[in-house]
């Protein structure tokens, strides 16, 4: 019986041209799904930048069955259970020097939104309330709450929703074709671009009125934005300069994408704050988490009226027990696995065979780290995101791979567990599509 599509309105999703042919999975396993129609498909793209381990891991997956067999929840405001203490502290361990205070949620939305409520309570507990600004970049995904939003810097994910949190600014973004082309990890041009933020943007609105700056370290969703070489150092030593809070929105750079636990780790640049979900569980629950600088939970801690709560803020599935279960076990395999020291390990040949798109039709920007990269081409005239969209579905009902793509750049970010044969699976079948197309 064909399946009745009319009910579901799907998020992010063409919802009419997707239901006139629909794009459906029934299973995954490692590397591959199974399509509806049993075709095995190569996942280029870790599902949704989250499977990072690869898919149904036996030891996620059975962790999570005997959690929901032991105990399905436990209320998480003013009561608790262990396995959310276990996952924090798990996380904490994972996490740069400094930071090990644990905030769950469920997704990254809600991580960046909690983020920037946490850093305007924290400067108010100071007694620095006037830092009500917030600052993110073009081009900026952090989700889309009306924190997360506001923030971002993506007009079609603003504009139909009102005026949202006016107290926001934004950065331009550090992609520059025109120098970087076809760069091979970081751009070399462009450090400056960070000299912004101070120049133009405290300089208008008075240093003193902005409480937080948050940044993907490599923006992931409008395409993969890599920072040229010293770019994120810079906004580092702006935001001390002036008591400004740096949060790292690395829902889809942490828990390896880089080679490293975080890109904070890669980068050697440690913010004040992680957003992090998707790798967190393996995509096999949904999680997200804050994890906080221990000096911003105490200030929380010392200032908050004795026994009273001191965060107003969280949400009935914080520490849920099965997204719990699922980080420790997704955290122990990175960790016995070395996961990340697999995907450092295979990023050269990564990066080596995307390289070799070059000089193929329409592809007029190659760019890559770790094993996450960007593959930009012209886009067809009048009918900007067409060509992409086309590659995507050829390569999907043609190739037996699942790519992804924004506006017309391809993104490809596998599960940390490819192998070398599947790259070159992987960037022949987008080379043999690119070619084909008009
Ligand atoms: C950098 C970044 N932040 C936030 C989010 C939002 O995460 P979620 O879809 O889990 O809410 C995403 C999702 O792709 C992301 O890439």
């Amino acid at each position: 019986m064909p399946i009745d599509t009319s009910h579901y309105w799907m998020p992010f999703t063409a919802n009419r041209q997707f239901k006139a042919r629909p794009r459906l999975m029934k299973a995954a396993a490692g590397m591959y799904y199974t399509a509806e129609d049993g075709r095995q498909i190569l996942d280029g793209t870790a599902g949704l930048w989250c499977v990072n381990a690869g898919h149904a891991h036996p030891k996620i997956t059975e962790q999570i069955i005997a959690q929901v067999q032991t105990l399905d929840f436990a209320p998480p405001f003013q009561m608790g259970h262990a396995k959310a203490f276990e996952a924090a502290t798990a996380l904490a361990h994972m996490a740069p020097e400094g930071l090990n205070r644990v905030f769950f949620c469920n997704s990254g939305s809600e991580a960046v939104d909690t983020a920037l409520k946490m850093a305007l309570a924290y400067h108010r507990m100071r007694g620095d309330g006037l830092r009500t600004k917030l600052i993110g970049r073009e081009r900026g995904y952090h989700g889309v709450g009306f924190g997360g939003i506001a923030v971002g810097g993506i007009a079609g994910n603003r504009k139909h929703f009102g005026p949202s949190i006016s107290a926001v600014d934004h950065l331009r973004h550090p992609l520059d074709i025109s120098r970087n082309a076809f760069s091979r990890g970081l751009p070399l041009h462009g450090a400056e671009l960070a000299d912004e933020f101070e120049q133009r943007l405290l300089a208008l609105h008075d240093p003193t009125t902005v409480a937080a700056l948050i940044v993907e370290p490599v923006q992931g969703s409008t395409g993969v934005i890599i920072p040229p070489k010293g770019y994120l150092e810079k906004l580092r030593t702006i935001c001390d300069k002036y008591g400004i809070l740096l949060i790292f929105d690395e829902v889809i750079t942490g828990f390896g994408r880089l080679g490293s636990a975080f890109a904070a780790d890669y980068f050697g640049v440690i913010p004040d704050l992680i957003c992090c979900a998707k790798g967190l569980t393996n995509a096999a629950a949904p999680m997200g988490a804050v994890i906080a600088k221990q000096s911003i939970h105490d200030v929380f801690m010392q200032s908050a009226p004795e026994n009273g709560i001191e965060f107003y803020h969280g949400y009935t599935y914080s520490g849920h027990p099965l997204a719990c279960a699922a980080a420790i076990a997704t955290m122990q395999v990175y960790h016995d696995e070395k996961l990340f020291e697999r995907a450092a390990s295979m990023s050269a040949a990564f990066e080596q065979a995307a390289h070799q798109l070059k000089g193929l039709p329409h592809v007029k920007d190659i760019r890559n780290l770790g094993l996450v990269c960007g593959i930009e081409l012209e886009p067809l005239a009048g009918k900007p995101t067409a060509r992409a969209y086309e590659v995507f579905e050829r390569c999907f009902w043609e190739k037996n791979l699942l790519i992804r793509t924004t506006g017309d750049i391809i993104a490809i970010s596998p599960p940390l567990i490819i192998n070398h044969e599947q790259i070159g699976t992987l960037f022949s079948t987008l080379a043999e599509v690119i070619q084909s197309i008009k």
